[in-house]
């Protein structure tokens, strides 16, 4: 039986993947309106993955006879300096994910709760790969920094996603 602690923060944890669905819907539309459509569509495909953590959350407190209750998406910024800003916002932004999911982990370990440290390794593989795509294409950004075809190029491939 899941611990009323951790319920509320996998409930939590539900509005923060909303949160950063939106943020990355937010960052899918500056990146089309700076013509990086490669990157607006890269990001959309984000917007719909962070609303899938949020499903498996749902469905996982479903599991567990919990209610879910949505509150509130806080407001998300809408315009950033530059391609790379967006993609190191990213980063910084999966980093905090990334301590979010390990703060489930600590209080899934202290209740012994073995379901739900089985239902977070999910998330902790996740975070890794969430992580270091956005690291491989900081990285290419950043080598191609100036470079117009290099950057045209790298767009192009985030279109494949
Ligand atoms: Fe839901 Fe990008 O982590």
């Amino acid at each position: 039986m899941i611990s009323k602690k951790l319920a509320k923060a996998i409930n939590d944890q539900i509005n923060a993947e909303m949160w950063s669905a939106y943020l990355y819907l937010s960052m899918s539309q500056d990146a089309f309106n700076k013509g990086y459509m490669g990157a607006s569509h890269w990001f959309k495909h984000q917007f719909a993955e962070e609303q899938e953590h949020a499903e498996k959350f749902i469905d996982y407190l479903h599991s567990q006879d919990t209610k879910v209750v949505l509150a509130p998406i806080a407001k998300v910024q809408t315009e950033w300096k530059s391609i790379l800003d967006i993609f190191t916002e990213t980063l910084e932004h999966e980093q905090k994910v990334t301590a979010m999911i390990n703060n489930l982990c600590e209080i899934a370990e202290a209740d012994n709760d073995r379901a739900a440290q089985n239902m977070l390794a999910w998330f902790i593989d996740e975070q890794i790969e969430e992580e270091g795509n956005v690291r491989t294409i900081i990285a290419k950004l950043k080598f191609m920094e100036g470079d117009k075809n290099g950057l045209y190029n790298i767009d192009k491939e985030l279109a494949g996603r």
